[in-house]
Order: structure tokens, then C-alpha cells, then sequence
């Protein structure tokens, strides 16, 4: 096993890779915290004043009457337009109120539009993560990526002084573009580099990566540091450092010796990589693993994805891991990660930004509890206990919401309620999908439904960002209700249908399925997983 340690370079190469995923991460917790600073610059750069008490009328329904989301950014006009000066509140001529609320629709849309960009980016992009890696190889396929990165990070940069809102749409839609990429190479480039006892442990380094960058962009967004008027510009394009960063140790890096030797062919070159990633002469252990990898894959045609719904030993695999994914965004957590500042002030708490960092901390410690957990429980068990858990806790957040007005003490209620959420989440249904998908198919067909899975993920993703505040605004402090009922709905489903895959061969995997089909074994010998050694990468 001595070949199974962490060497200097295999820590520098993981460490430059899931600078991509720390990327991913800062560019979803970004837009939590600056957002009423931002909506203000909107309403500067476009000259529209907004006054969410009246223009919102649906907010009348809220028993707390307190405009969700649309924050209270408006009664503290941040800019000296001159649409601030007019006392129109005090004058509430009808036209005047339509108007008002047109322009809250207007910026409403735009906020929604800064924020779900990225996920359309990500979205569109996720398909293409493997065939960039396979066109260009790992390396120069995540170099040509932070192109991306550098060039939406510039546009977010200069928007405070263009059209702002053309700008940060533009520029996070491109972000998004880059963590769509990375969404699929990082995750297969750290499977690929490292020793197969270490590449469970070294996959979640992606997701850690990850929910450190939100943790840090959340702190970078303090009012007193760059969440403020002046300086909300660099807080958006500072992803260019960590892009400068990796471009620059990328040179540095090793080329994937799975990419070398079993899509190029290069054996000499694969052995180079290996010996400089092992730290030692002898590389003979993966030099064999990976020969036995090559002929597995030659052995499996690849998959389409209309062969993937076609064909029934295919149809109950896609269509579970499409659900675990839908579950996991439509769980309501990006609303969190993306609006929790405007979620806490709406329950009362006085210090928004600084619980909006508490979940991101949370986050970051379960993260880490379930990179322990996920191999000694189930994958099944860890999603379903997940999945109970933020059940309850949307319960308790709506509750909360709702009985804000009779007791101010609620206010710690859904704050506790939306601790505990994010933490049931990172113990399973955050982590889980990404890698479960990988164990229900062997090689032919896994690279089409991982990029599948992919896209949906950010497909929901998407859905979230761009309706969350407009279901919010509709339902009021209902929302988590609407939440908790759609989690109900998918842990019913993940009891019924989803099978348990920790320890188990891709045969017991697929008899599984059939199990939970009330099907008959089919007639072709099943192929053993082995995929990439373990059972249980990223
Ligand atoms: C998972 C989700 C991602 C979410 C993150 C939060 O990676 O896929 O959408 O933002 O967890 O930790």
C-alpha cells in the first residue's frame, strides 16, 4: 500500500483542481448577501423608485404583512435619486401606484434574472465538462475554462460602472458557463489522479471545496467589508482570483494518466504522470488497473440518451437518478444559499449576514460529518434520514414565518429550523446524488446519464433561482409549507423506489432495480462494477 499516500504533488494537484470548485461555490453564495445594495444600484442606474409596501400588493395577504424577499432596501434609499426625493408615499395617487409596482415587477424580474443567469450558464455548459476533457485533455480543458471565469468575473467587476444589470446577467450567465464545465471535470480529473483507496475521501474534496467558497464569499459580503455600496463590484469579480490562481499552478500539474493511457494511448507518457503522482519509481499497481479499465470500456458501446429511456434495463436506473437530483434542488436549498440574508430579516433576525455566514459554516461542518458518514451508513439510508430531517425543519421554518407577528421569540424558531435544514441536507441529499448516479451504471452507459443527471441538477437548479422569490412573494411566510410538502413527496418516492448501492456490485445493483420493477432477471451476464476501483467517487 505504499503507493496509496498523499504525496507533495498529488496534495498541489487536488488543491489547484478544487480552486475550480471553490469558484463554483463563491459564485453561488455571492449574490446572497449584497443583494439590497445591488437592487438599489439598479433602481439608480435605471431611475425607477419602488415602494415595496404598496407596489407588492400580494404581500397584503402575508399575515405578517412584512414584504418577503424584496427587501426593506427600498425605505433606505442608498443613492440620491431624485426619485428617492418625491414624497410619493405620502401621496398615493393610483397612477402613481401602478407605477410603482411596475417597476417592482421590473426589478423584481431583473433580481431574479442576476441571480438564475448562472444557472442557465451552468445548465447549458454541464453537458459539455466530459467532451472538453476528452477534446482537450483534463488540463488544458480546465484552462480553457477559466477563460470563462476571468471574462464573467471582468464584466461582474466593471458593472458598477456600465448598465449593471446587462452586465452582472451577462457575466454571471458566463460564471455559470465555467461551473457547468467544472461541475463534470473536477470531479473526474481527482478521480482519475488518485489511489484507488483514496479517491472516496479525495471526491469530496470537491463539495468541501465548494461549500468553502460559499462560505467565503458570504464573509467577503459583509457591509464592512465588500457588501457595500462602494465596493459590491469587486466582491462580485474577485472570482477572478481563485481563476488567475489555478490558471497559473495548472502549468504545474500533471497530466491525468487515465487520460493518457486509455483515450490516447500514450503509455509512456501515462507511467511519467503516475511516477510523478505516486512519488516513486514503481507505478506497475495502476499501470494494471487502468489496462483492465481499457478493456472493460472497449467490451460496452456508449450510450445515447434516447437509448437511455428506451431501453428498459436503462429506463428505472435514469429515471431514479433524474429524481435524486430534482429532489436535491427542489428540496428548496439554493432558495436558502441564495436569499437566506432576505429570509432572516423576514423572520425578525437583527443580524441577517451574520446568520447567512452561520449556514455557510453549518454547511461546511456537516459537509465534512457526512465525508464520514456516507461509508458506514447506507447512501439510501444517509438520503432518506436527509430528507426527514428537512421535512420537519421547512415545517418548522413556515411556523415560524407564520407566527412571527404573535410571538418575537419565532424568530430563533426558523432561524434554528433553517440551521438544522442545511445541516439534514449535507448529510445526504446534498453530497449523494453526485456520486450514487455513478453506481447505478456501468461504463457504456454511465458518461451519458452522469451529464444527464448533470443537466438536471442544474435545469432545477435554475427553476429555483429564477422562482424562488417569485413564490415567495406569492405564498408569503407559507413558502417552506409548499417546500416541506415537496420533500415529503420525494422521500416517499426515495423509500419506494431508490435501492441501497454502498458494497454492492453493479449486478446486485441492477437486480435491485428489477426487484423494485417486478421484473425478471434479463438473459445478458451483467457486468461486475468496478468502477474506477470503488464504489464509492464522485
Ligand atoms: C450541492 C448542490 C448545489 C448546492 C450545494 C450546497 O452541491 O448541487 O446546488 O448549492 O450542494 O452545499
Amino acid at each position: 500500500m505504499s503507493e496509496d499516500k498523499i504525496t507533495g504533488t498529488l496534495a498541489f494537484t487536488v488543491f489547484t483542481a478544487v480552486l475550480g470548485s471553490f469558484q463554483f461555490g463563491y459564485d453561488i453564495g455571492v449574490i446572497n448577501a449584497p443583494q439590497e445594495v445591488i437592487i438599489a444600484h439598479y433602481q439608480h442606474v435605471l431611475g425607477v423608485a419602488v415602494d415595496d409596501r404598496r407596489a407588492n400588493s400580494n404581500y397584503a395577504v402575508n399575515s405578517t404583512d412584512t414584504p418577503f424577499i424584496v427587501t426593506p432596501a427600498y425605505e433606505t434609499p442608498a443613492y440620491e435619486s431624485p426619485a428617492y426625493e418625491t414624497p410619493a408615499y405620502e401621496t398615493p395617487a393610483p397612477w402613481a401606484e401602478g407605477e410603482a409596482a411596475e417597476s417592482a415587477h421590473i426589478i423584481t424580474m431583473l433580481w431574479s434574472l442576476s441571480v438564475s443567469s448562472f444557472a442557465v450558464g451552468g445548465m447549458v455548459a454541464s453537458f459539455f465538462g466530459g467532451w472538453l476533457g476528452d477534446k482537450l485533455g483534463r488540463i488544458k480543458a480546465m484552462l480553457a475554462a477559466n477563460s470563462l471565469s476571468l471574462t464573467g468575473a471582468l464584466l461582474m467587476g466593471c458593472s458598477k460602472f456600465g448598465p449593471s444589470h446587462i452586465l452582472i446577467i451577462a457575466g454571471r450567465s458566463i460564471s455559470g458557463l465555467y461551473c457547468g464545465l467544472i461541475s463534470g471535470l473536477v470531479p473526474m480529473y481527482i478521480g482519475e489522479i488518485a489511489p484507488t483507496t483514496l479517491r472516496g475521501a479525495l471526491g469530496t474534496l470537491h463539495q468541501l471545496a465548494l461549500v468553502t467558497g460559499i462560505l467565503i464569499s458570504q464573509i467577503a459580503g459583509l457591509s464592512f467589508i465588500l457588501g457595500n455600496q462602494d465596493r459590491w463590484h469587486i466582491l462580485l469579480g474577485l472570482s477572478a482570483v481563485p481563476a488567475l490562481l489555478q490558471c497559473l499552478l495548472l502549468f504545474f500539474c500533471p497530466e491525468s494518466p487515465r487520460y493518457l493511457y486509455i483515450k490516447l494511448e500514450e503509455e509512456v507518457k501515462a507511467k511519467k504522470s503516475l511516477k510523478r503522482l505516486r512519488g516513486t519509481e514503481d507505478v506497475t499497481k495502476d499501470i494494471n488497473e487502468m489496462r483492465k479499465e481499457k478493456e472493460e470500456a472497449s467490451t460496452e458501446q456508449k450510450v445515447s440518451v434516447i437509448q437511455l429511456f428506451m431501453d428498459s434495463s436503462y429506463r428505472q436506473p435514469i429515471t431514479v437518478a433524474l429524481m435524486l437530483h430534482m429532489a436535491q434542488q427542489f428540496s428548496g436549498i439554493n432558495g436558502i444559499f441564495y436569499y437566506s440574508t432576505s429570509i432572516f430579516q423576514t423572520a425578525g433576525i437583527s443580524q441577517p449576514v451574520y446568520a447567512t455566514i452561520g449556514v455557510g459554516a453549518i454547511n461546511m461542518v456537516f459537509t465534512a460529518v457526512s465525508v464520514l458518514l456516507v461509508e458506514k451508513a447506507g447512501r439510501r439510508s444517509l438520503f432518506l434520514a436527509g430528507m426527514v430531517g428537512m421535512f420537519f425543519c421547512a415545517i418548522f421554518m413556515s411556523l415560524g414565518l407564520v407566527l412571527l407577528d404573535k410571538f418575537a421569540w419565532m424568530s430563533y424558531v426558523s432561524m434554528t429550523a433553517i440551521f438544522l435544514f442545511v445541516s439534514f441536507f449535507e448529510i445526504g441529499p446534498g453530497p449523494i446524488p453526485w456520486f450514487m448516479v455513478a453506481e447505478f451504471f456501468s461504463q457504456g452507459p454511465r458518461p451519458t446519464a452522469l451529464a444527464l443527471a448533470a443537466f438536471s441538477n442544474w435545469f432545477c437548479n435554475f427553476i429555483i433561482a429564477l422562482c424562488f422569490q417569485y413564490i415567495a412573494d406569492f405564498c408569503g411566510p407559507y413558502v417552506f409549507f409548499l417546500f416541506a410538502g415537496i420533500v415529503l413527496a420525494f422521500t416517499l418516492f426515495t423509500f419506494f423506489k431508490v435501492p441501497e448501492t454502498k458494497g454492492k456490485s453493479f449486478e446486485e445493483i441492477a437486480a435491485e432495480f428489477r426487484k423494485k420493477r417486478g421484473s425478471a432477471p434479463p438473459p445478458k451476464a451483467a457486468v461486475q462494477m468496478e468502477f474506477l476501483g470503488t464504489s464509492e467517487t464522485v
